[in-house]
C-alpha cells in the first residue's frame, strides 16, 4: 500500500526521516509531482531509476532549499546568480558545472560534469527539504515515457505500488516541468522550455536560445527519449474532429464540428477536456498533463487538440504536446 499524507509537521518530519533512511519520497512541487531520494546516496538513487524504468543515461534534477545550500554542489557565475535572484524559488532548473566535492552521486548526474539544480516554491517541499537538510534528486513521478503527474491521484495510476509514501500537497499550480537553462555555454540554452520564458530570461542575461534536442548531439539526455505519451493517438492543431475522437481544447468550441455530422459543444464529458474556456496559458498548462491522462481510455480512438498559441508559457504546452503526438 502506498501512504498518502497531507501537510503536516508530522507528515513533513515522516518524509524527513525516510529520505534519510533512503527511501523513496513523492512530493508536490509547484511544476509537478517529484520522485525524491537522497542525492548523496547511490543505493537510494538507484531506486528511483527502478522505479520508474528510467534509462541511466538520463540525469536528475538536485533539489534544495535555498540559493545558499545549492552553491555546494554547482558553481554558480553572474548569470546563475541573478537568474537565481530573479527565479528562487520557483519553476526554474539551471545546469551548471558541478563540484565535485558535495559529494552528489554519480548516478544522479550520469557521469556528466554538469549538475541540474532547482530550488522548488511550493510550501511543502520548501519544509521538506529544510527538515531533511539534504540535496533530494527527484525526477517527475511518473512511468518513464508517460505524462507527468500532477495530483497524488496520477502518482498512484503511473507508479502505484512502487511509491511507498506520497506526500499530498494538492494539484500543481504550474502544472509543467521547471524550465531547464543550461548555463554552461557561452549562449545560454533552454534545453526544455516551462513556465520561466526566454522572454523573462532576456533582461537579466542576454541572449537565450532554446534546444529543442532536434540536433545531432542533444545537449539535454531527457531530449532524446519518448515523453509524455498517452496509449492511443494525439492530433494537433486539429479544427475538427474525427468520429471516436476525443477533444482537448482550448478556448470556445462553439464553431467546432465532429466529421459526418455532430458538434463539438455536445460531446460527452468522457470524450472533452478544456484546458480553457476563456484562452488563459497559465490555466491550461495547469491542465494539460491531467487532460492527456483523463482522455486516455480504450473509447477513444485519439486525441484532437485544438492550436495552443506559442507565446510565453504556450511554447512549453506545445513542446509537450508535439512529444506527446510522437507516441510511445
Ligand atoms: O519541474 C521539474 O523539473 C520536475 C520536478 C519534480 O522538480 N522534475 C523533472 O525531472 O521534471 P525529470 O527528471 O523528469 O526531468 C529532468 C530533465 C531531463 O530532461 C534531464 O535529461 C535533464 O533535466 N537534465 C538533468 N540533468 C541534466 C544535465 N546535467 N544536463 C542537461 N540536462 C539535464
Ligand atoms: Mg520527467
Amino acid at each position: 500500500m502506498t501512504i498518502i499524507k497531507t501537510i503536516s509537521d508530522a507528515s513533513i518530519a515522516e518524509a524527513a526521516d525516510r529520505l534519510r533512511a533512503g527511501e523513496l519520497v513523492c512530493f508536490a512541487t509547484e511544476t509537478v509531482y517529484g520522485l525524491g531520494a537522497n542525492a548523496l546516496d547511490g543505493k537510494a538513487i538507484a531506486k528511483i531509476f527502478e522505479a520508474k524504468n528510467r534509462p541511466s543515461f538520463n540525469p536528475l534534477i538536485v533539489h534544495v532549499a535555498d540559493k545558499k545550500e545549492a552553491e555546494k554542489y554547482v558553481v554558480m557565475d553572474a548569470r546563475a546568480r541573478a537568474v537565481a535572484a530573479q527565479f528562487w524559488p520557483g519553476p526554474l532548473t539551471l545546469v551548471l558545472p558541478r563540484k565535485k566535492e558535495g559529494g552528489i552521486s554519480d548516478l544522479v548526474t550520469a557521469g556528466l560534469d554538469t549538475l541540474a539544480i532547482r530550488v522548488p516554491a511550493h510550501p511543502g517541499a520548501q519544509k521538506l527539504l529544510k527538515a531533511a537538510g539534504i540535496p533530494v534528486a527527484a525526477p517527475s513521478a511518473n512511468a518513464s515515457g508517460e505524462p507527468s503527474a500532477t495530483t497524488p491521484r496520477h502518482v498512484v495510476d503511473s507508479l502505484g505500488e512502487r511509491v511507498p509514501f506520497i506526500l499530498a500537497g494538492g494539484a500543481c499550480t504550474v502544472g509543467l516541468e521547471s524550465t531547464v537553462l543550461d548555463l554552461t555555454q557561452t549562449i545560454p540554452l533552454i534545453l526544455r522550455p516551462g513556465a520561466v520564458t526566454a522572454e523573462d530570461l532576456e533582461p537579466l542575461i542576454g541572449v537565450v536560445e532554446y534546444d529543442d534536442g532536434n540536433t545531432d548531439k542533444p545537449r539535454s539526455p531527457g531530449q532524446l527519449i519518448k515523453h509524455y505519451a498517452p496509449s492511443i493517438p494525439v492530433r494537433l492543431n486539429a479544427v475538427d474532429i474525427n468520429q471516436g475522437e476525443a477533444l482537448i481544447s482550448f478556448g470556445p468550441v462553439t464553431f467546432m464540428g465532429i466529421r459526418g455530422g455532430g458538434a463539438a459543444k455536445d460531446l460527452p464529458p468522457e470524450k472533452i477536456f478544456h484546458l480553457s474556456e476563456t484562452g488563459d496559458l497559465h490555466e491550461a498548462a495547469a491542465n494539460i498533463f491531467a487532460a492527456l491522462r483523463a482522455l486516455d481510455h480504450p473509447g477513444n480512438i485519439g486525441m484532437a487538440v485544438m492550436n495552443i498559441p506559442a507565446r510565453g508559457v504556450g511554447i512549453a504546452i506545445n513542446d509537450r504536446l508535439k512529444r506527446a503526438a510522437q507516441g510511445r
